[in-house]
């Protein structure tokens, strides 16, 4: 398997801390070790998160394209949206971003707090749109794409979450030997890790990665998007894309993809009570954020993986936090009593 061979900009810290939870451990029995992978922590820019991983491998594409301006899409409180702006102000580019309405959710400031504030303080253009929720290719992306074009400008397309580009799985290739390594220091391996999966470019980049050390199944996926079949079938694509592009030289099977449906009930962006209750438990043990639309939902299916015997005693897990705590703003209400 060969990652190298891709350019690399660098937006991230490099390596990313792994952290032992042990309040959080203890208040869910002490009989599963839980740690955390802090790629929430993972950059200076705007708060960092998953797709600046994802976006280090798309940015020399871009570059060498010969564009302008960056265009991407998701929800009005995309996190995705922000760190396109993001790398787009680190490296001089113009930044357009089509923000639809995903989410029924309906907070006065749900439109001018968190990610959308940070996406527009850096600069970039957003454009609200009234589509709802869709992790595939949208005709209001490409609406955008053709603006820029007609204004005399050229733009560089990267598709909801970067995880339909071509290199949109590269970025957490390295995950699994970047986790190998830390294991080696720490004298343990982990038995599962845990991670959200929506548009599906981070889990499908882990599992190519943990599939070179043959343990891919041990990633398991808590689906946030409500649409499983269409998220599995992304991932199941981007999986088998990423493993062509760096050469794993084996297929991956459909048993190594393991998405977990049971927790992304209401819908889509809209936290259950049970997701809330994770995010306090995270927060009043760990002082660890994490927000109602994403982690919070991989927070409350690790809790309840744990609670229900699933992830047996004994076990020790990494739940690798992707980021995402600027939503929380535009959720307010919900925590007003905490
Ligand atoms: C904070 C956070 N967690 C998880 C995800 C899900 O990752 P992916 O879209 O690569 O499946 C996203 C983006 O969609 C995110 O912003």
């Amino acid at each position: 398997m060969n990652l190298d061979r891709f350019e690399r900009y660098p937006l991230t810290f490099g390596p990313t801390p792994i952290e032992h939870l042990p309040r959080l451990t203890n208040a869910l029995g002490g009989e599963v070790q839980i740690y955390a992978k802090r790629e929430d922590c993972n950059s200076g820019l705007a708060y960092g998160g998953n797709k600046l991983r994802k976006l280090e491998y798309i940015i020399p594409d871009a570059i060498a394209s010969g564009a302008d301006t960056l265009v991407s899409i998701g929800g009005v409180q995309s996190n995705h949206t922000r760190m396109v702006a993001a790398a787009a102000a680190k490296i001089g580019m113009k930044c357009v971003v089509v923000q639809e309405k995903w989410v029924p959710h309906f907070d006065a400031v749900y439109d001018r707090v968190g990610n959308i504030l940070l996406t527009r303080l850096m600069g970039a253009d957003s454009r609200l749109v009234d589509d709802g929720f869709d992790i595939g290719i949208r005709k209001s992306w490409e609406n955008a794409m053709q603006s820029v074009r007609d204004a005399g400008g050229t733009p560089y397309g990267i598709p909801a979450g970067a995880s339909v580009h071509k290199f949109g799985g590269l970025g957490y290739v390295a995950f699994a030997e970047e986790v190998k390594a830390q294991e080696a220091e720490l004298g343990f391996r982990f038995d599962y890790i845990i991670v959200c999966v929506v548009t599906g470019s981070t889990q499908a980049g882990m599992i190519v990665g943990f599939a070179a050390q043959d343990r891919a199944e041990k990633v398991i996926g808590i689906d946030a998007s409500g649409t499983l079949e269409q998220t599995r079938a992304q991932v199941r694509e981007i999986v088998d894309n990423t493993a062509d592009l760096v050469g794993l030289g084996r297929a991956v099977s459909d048993a190594e993809i393991v998405i977990n449906p049971d927790y992304a009930y209401p819908a889509y962006g809209v936290p259950s009570e049970e997701t809330n209750d994770a995010i306090r438990l995270a927060a009043r043990t760990e002082a660890m954020i994490t927000d109602p639309v994403y982690e919070g939902k991989s927070m409350q299916g690790m809790i309840d993986l744990v609670r229900k015997g699933e992830i047996p005693a004994g076990s020790k897990v990494l739940y690798a936090h992707l980021g995402g705590a600027p939503a929380l703003n535009g959720y307010s209400y919900y925590y007003k009593d905490g």
